[in-house]
């Protein structure tokens, strides 16, 4: 049993936050010692083991092969959609990522330089990642869900070398064509990669263009294996593209030194695992937690991860997550809610769950999106075990709130995900920064500095990293969340402030959809809200003007509408209603009341703003609303 109680723990971490870290960064092997273990002589901007040099390749890999577990499951791929498995150990998986590595420096990536990897959800998607960290090459995953224009936009800000991706992707049962999406995005961008190298699958065949593509298979056994290139612990290990205000997604750095740190603390302290446990979590490699809990987090420590090609029902059934959980003995599971609502709304009774045994499964982690109640009792009733809703972000790259399960276990309350992790300082504050008395909404900020693994900027662009995270307040960085503090400390994350929206636990942009509708012909303002689904926990739905004089179908524009979407954002967006109205309800000033829309769709209640210019344009909406089936009370 752990001596550990969580506020000696957290108290630990804010009291002297650098022997905190220093003390868990034993956890790493480095190859030069920090000089210090934080730099703040540039805060606001932060800089966790200056001085310090490491490899995350070789701590998430060699170490543990030369340390005597090199035959120990490293890497499992299970994917019901092609009915395929494959394990790797430690050795393989390095000796197959030292070969990728080799690939990619003979195509001329080095030490800095971007590799995007455009990727189903295949082990080598993980290997791809892994040989970047290698080499000290810079990886950016897009989400395979992503459109060729989303892709171009990335393109154009990580400026590649080259590309990673694969002939195709299989959802459930439809073929995915990953190539000729990206050779749209290569010929929309202005910034063109060297090199793309391209696995090919046997579901589809890609063509290849001479010179510039190059077949993963044949390339990588004539590649000659590296070793691992140590970089500076404040080098990036990858950008991440996340979804922002406007359109032009937030290319999230994360370092080297301190990720490796958080991530390995996290292990054992939030999930309570240990070396050689088999940890899986059910999400994709293209969002923070398919990098940090399928890849990272679990083979720094020591253990055995999954890469789950399928989905929680429908590759066959909603028993699919209980049979990988019995046939592989996963002890902790972590997924987005909307995984949990899906298999509950197929197999409300649990019936699945009887045909196996999962009973090495000690916890389920939810994140992503809030964790409805009811969800969270169905999963707790049905699996017996803890269910921990837990909260982070892109940004954060870990969670900033978890019920500690390594440290002490906290009383469970439903809807809120616990308490502060050590390390974060997550203070509710007023409009004019004064803290809020507990049991009051305020804006969710983290004081300064963040723990390690945080983002240190944004990929080329510390303007807005400054403008968007730390103008806000001084001394804070602004979480996007809005919520509250209970009087046991507990938080409560309500709503985001900002237009961004949560779909099937996938973060997304309604500035970026209105931006792609605005584009149509015939479209004078758009405005697109989050609303309320059962499924996905939010849906995107457009309310559109038309210019003056446009007298063509409505349902026909609508449908052009969705086309537009899907083609530009990508099919991951899931816009699929639209509605004309006359016009959009205001402020004097002209600011778009997509709140109170938001909340008049949901049948919610709202309150008309002082500062509208005319409220009968909220009555024409209500009756738009009313007419697709929403603001039904
Ligand atoms: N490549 C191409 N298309 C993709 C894709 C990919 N990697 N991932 C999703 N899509 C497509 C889907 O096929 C779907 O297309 P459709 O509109 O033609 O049906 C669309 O994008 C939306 O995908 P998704 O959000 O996955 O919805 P779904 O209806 O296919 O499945 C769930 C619903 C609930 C089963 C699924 O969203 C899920 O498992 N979510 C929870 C787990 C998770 O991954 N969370 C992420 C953060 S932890
Ligand atoms: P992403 O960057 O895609 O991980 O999305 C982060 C956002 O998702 C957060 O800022 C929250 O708005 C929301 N979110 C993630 N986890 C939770 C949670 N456990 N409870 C409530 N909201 C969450």
């Amino acid at each position: 049993m752990s001596e550990q109680n969580y506020l000696s723990v957290y108290q630990a971490a804010m009291t002297d936050p650098k022997a905190f870290w220093g003390d868990a960064a034993q956890g790493i092997d480095w190859s030069k010692p920090w000089d210090t273990v934080l730099d703040d002589s540039q805060a606001p901007l932060y800089r966790w083991f200056a001085g310090a040099e490491l490899n995350t390749c070789y701590n998430a890999l060699d170490r543990h092969v030369e340390q005597g577990r090199g035959e120990q499951a490293a890497l499992i791929y299970d994917s019901p959609v092609t009915d395929s498995k494959k394990t790797y150990s430690y050795s393989e998986l390095r000796d197959t990522v030292a070969r990728f590595a080799g690939l990619l420096r003979d195509l001329g990536v080095g030490k800095g330089d971007r590799v995007i990897v455009y990727m189903p959800m295949v082990a080598e998607a993980v290997i791809a990642m892994l040989a970047c960290a290698r080499l000290g090459a810079v990886h950016s995953v897009v989400f395979g869900g992503f459109a060729a224009n989303e892709l171009a936009t990335r393109i154009d800000d990580a400026k590649p070398a080259v590309i990673v991706s694969a002939s195709c992707g299989i959802e459930v049962k439809r073929v995915v064509q990953y190539k000729p999406l990206l050779d749209e995005a290569v010929a929309t961008a202005t910034h063109k990669p060297a090199h793309c190298v391209i696995l090919q699958r046997p579901q589809a065949q890609a063509t290849m263009i001479d010179g510039r593509d190059v077949d993963w298979q044949s390339a990588q056994a004539r590649a000659t294996p590296t070793e691992c290139v140590p970089v500076a612990a404040t080098d990036p290990l990858y950008i991440l593209y996340t979804s922002g205000t406007t359109g032009q997604p937030k290319g999230i750095v994360r370092d080297n030194g301190g990720h490796a740190v958080a991530l390995h603390w996290s292990m054992k302290n939030i999930y309570d695992i240990d070396v050689g446990d088999v940890y899986w979590a059910a999400s994709d490699v293209g969002w923070v937690v398919g990098h940090s809990y399928i890849v990272y987090g679990p083979l720094l420590k020591g253990c055995t991860t999954l890469v789950y090609e399928g989905k929680p029902v429908g590759t066959p059934d909603p028993g699919a997550f209980w049979r990988v959980i019995q046939e592989h003995q996963v002890k902790v599971l972590f997924t987005a809610p909307t995984a949990f609502r899906a298999i509950k709304k197929e197999d409300p009774d649990g019936s699945y769950l009887k045909n196996y045994d999962v009973s090495c499964l000690k916890s389920l982690f939810l994140a992503g999106e809030r964790c409805d109640p009811d969800t969270l009792y169905w999963a707790q009733d049905k699996l017996g075990i803890p269910v921990v809703d837990h909260w982070w972000q892109t940004e954060t790259g870990w969670s900033i709130a978890a019920n500690c399960m390594g440290i002490e276990v906290l009383p469970i309350k439903a809807g809120s995900p616990t308490c502060a992790v050590p390390g974060y300082n997550v203070q509710i504050l007023d409009e004019q920064g004064d803290e809020m008395p507990s049991g009051e909404m305020g804006n969710i900020s983290i004081k300064l500095p963040l723990p390690p693994g945080c983002l240190p900027t944004l990929w080329g662009n510390e303007a807005r990293y400054r403008q968007a995270y730390l103008s806000r307040y001084e001394g804070y960085y602004l979480t996007g969340d809005a919520g509250y503090k209970d009087e046991d400390g507990y938080l409560w994350i309500m709503s985001r402030i900002d237009d961004v929206i949560n779909v099937a636990g996938h973060r997304l942009s309604t500035g970026g959809m209105e931006e792609v509708l605005a584009n149509h012909p015939d479209v004078a303002e758009c405005a697109v809200i989050g609303v309320e689904d059962k499924l996905k926990g939010q849906l995107p739905l457009g309310l559109i003007v038309l210019k003056a004089g446009v007298e063509r179908d409505h349902a026909d524009i609508t449908q052009e509408l969705v086309k537009l979407v899907r083609a530009q954002i990508g099919p991951v967006a899931a816009f699929k209603n639209a509605v004309i109205v006359k016009r959009l309800p205001k402020t004097r000033s002209g600011k778009i009341l997509r709140g109170t829309m938001a909340k008049m769709a949901d049948s919610q209640p709202y309150k008309t703003p002082a500062t509208i210019d005319d409220p009968n344009i909220l009555t024409e909406i209500n009756t738009d609303l009313k007419s697709i089936g929403y603001a039904k009370k």
